[in-house]
């Protein structure tokens, strides 16, 4: 069975201002990119090259200068604000290098805000939030705030809010970039367990080459345009 593209972009151009404010940094150039069902694409990038920028707008929360980005197809930029945020929520999930857990709310109340804000019931929140931290290993820290929780629960913690409502594409920057090589290795494996349990399209950035070339494609960003590297696994 053919699997269905979740994620594309097409002529993906950014530019930013300088700081000189009298000329403009072409970040992105022309990105072209396709993520199927249960496919985890790497990408790999000089510092500077662009893959926050790219992921960023992958994921609905910065517009580009040009081009489109489609999930299931959909073209997302022609939303508005709300409807566009909205759709993210829904849709996909953000794993950052730095945690991002709001910190005065318990690991089990992070990982039910995306439910809540759908307007999930209290109660099917709940179940779900503690379903994902008890398969992150996570059972017995369910009620610690994040500064009580070492840097792989954190993220473990992350992980799981990324997923709260169930979405088709993942979007990792750096997962592990904070993280020593144990606490590398258990994100890593429930990344790639998580491809074959919710079948959900991944694109992970990366400075690891060991990590990128576990995955199915490898694309290094470089001079604006996104490069398919022959040696993805
Ligand atoms: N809001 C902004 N305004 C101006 N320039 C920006 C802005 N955001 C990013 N840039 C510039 O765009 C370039 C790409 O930034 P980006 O964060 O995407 O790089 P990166 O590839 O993720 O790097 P790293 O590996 O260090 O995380 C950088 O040179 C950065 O200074
Ligand atoms: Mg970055």
């Amino acid at each position: 069975m053919t699997k269905e593209t979740i994620l594309s972009c097409s002529t993906i151009t950014k530019n930013f201002k300088s700081e000189a404010g009298d000329g403009e940094l072409n970040i992105l150039q022309g990105v072209d990119l396709q993520v199927k069902q249960a496919e985890i694409a790497a990408i790999v990038g000089s510092s500077g090259s662009g893959k926050s920028t790219l992921l960023h707008i992958l994921g609905g929360l910065d517009r580009p200068t040009s081009g489109d980005v489609f999930w299931h197809g959909e073209s997302i930029y022609t939303h508005k604000a709300d409807k566009l945020a909205e759709l993210r929520n829904v849709n996909v999930g953000f794993v950052f290098q730095f945690h991002h857990l709001l910190p005065e709310f318990t690991a089990l109340e992070n990982v039910m805000m995306p439910a809540l804000i759908k307007e999930d019931r209290f109660s099917v929140a709940e179940k779900r939030a503690t379903e994902l931290l008890n398969r992150f290993g996570m059972a017995e820290r369910l009620h610690h705030r994040p500064s009580q929780l070492s840097g792989g629960e954190q993220q473990r913690v992350s992980m799981a809010r990324a997923l709260t409502n169930n979405p088709s594409i993942l979007l990792a920057d750096e997962p592990t970039g904070n993280l020593d090589e144990k606490n590398t290795d258990t994100i890593l494996n429930l990344l790639f367990q998580l491809r074959e349990t919710e079948d959900v399209a991944i694109v992970l950035i990366t400075h690891e080459n060991e990590i990128a070339e576990k995955c199915d494609t490898l694309y290094t960003l470089q001079n604006g345009v996104l490069e398919l590297n022959e040696n993805g696994a």
